[in-house]
């Protein structure tokens, strides 16, 4: 029997960096410091616990933020808008960022086109936390867009100078379609693809194994979207592929008789559930 673990199943770097700074701050921090998160370090229900029971405090709302008086407050890998910083700075408030440095790097990119005067393309979601925070960098010029429909809208001047930059976790193909369009525009565009690739690494090599083995799990939160991703690209390239969220969602019987099994995990699944998991499949078979 064969059990074949994805080199690039669960956290990616960013996410691993972030929840490694939480636990490496309450080991630093003295009795009388709390440790904040601003919003859940990561989308798991059993490390964010964990985190809680140990003494972190998870901030909920920007209101939240502001009644605070004391203490260190993190910042989860998704990053957040400058005007975060500065309230916490203002009030003397330790930071510790844990922004994911290609994250970080986007900050950087817009903050310095905003300086220079030109317009801002983010394509991404405008909903999510991280092109919010992108988007509190990149000044009064600069706008979100996600479909052809929001770049008809868009009311920049032609002729003017405009950047394009991308959410980490925008779909690649979806971001060539929509910077194809822009381009068609009278703008002097500069398209900077910020993508980042550990979300499709991860899929790329969880099809290669799922179309190697007899039976393929994906292990992650039912509520994770990108591990339903996964799940999508296994069961089509195997046909006997399990979704779990902990071992106990394992039903051994179900696998049946089989000779390989691969395993991988969303990006918020913590390394000690998929250990789990790969040593009972391998007692078992
Ligand atoms: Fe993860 Fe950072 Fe990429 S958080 S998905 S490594 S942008």
């Amino acid at each position: 029997m064969e059990v074949i673990r994805a080199k690039t199943a669960g956290f990616c770097f960013g996410v691993k960096r972030a929840v490694d700074t939480v636990y490496e701050q309450l080991e630093k921090a003295s009795e009388s410091t709390t440790i904040y998160t601003y919003g859940p370090i990561i989308h798991n229900e059993e490390v964010v616990k964990d985190m809680k029971q140990k003494g972190v405090i998870v901030l909920q709302s920007e209101a939240e933020l502001d009644a605070l008086t004391e203490g260190t407050v993190i910042i989860r890998s998704h990053g957040v808008e400058k005007a975060i910083y500065d309230k916490l700075n203002a009030k003397g408030i330790k930071i510790v960022d844990a922004t994911c440095p290609f994250v970080k790097k986007i900050h950087n990119i817009v903050q310095k086109e905003s300086t220079n005067g030109n317009y801002i393309i983010i394509v991404g979601n405008p909903q999510h936390p991280e092109v919010e925070g992108i988007r509190g960098w990149a000044g009064i010029k600069a706008v979100v867009v996600q479909t052809k429909e929001d770049i008809d809208k868009l009311t920049i001047p032609e002729n003017e100078k405009v950047c394009v930059v991308s959410q980490t976790t925008f779909n690649y193909n979806k971001f060539k379609e929509l910077v194809e369009i822009i381009l068609k525009k009278s703008y002097d565009v500069s398209v900077l693809n910020t993508i980042c690739n550990a979300t499709k690494e991860r899929q790329t090599e969880a099809q290669r194994i799922a179309e190697e083995v007899d039976a393929m799990i994906v292990i992650g939160d039912k509520h994770s979207s990108n591990t339903q991703k996964l799940f999508e690209i296994c069961k089509n390239a195997c046909k006997d592929t399990y979704y779990i969220q902990t071992l106990d969602d394992l039903d051994m019987n179900q696998l049946g008789s089989v000779e390989t099994v691969g395993i991988t995990a969303g990006a918020s699944t913590p390394n000690n559930i998929i250990e789990e998991v790969q040593n009972n499949v391998r007692i078992i078979f």
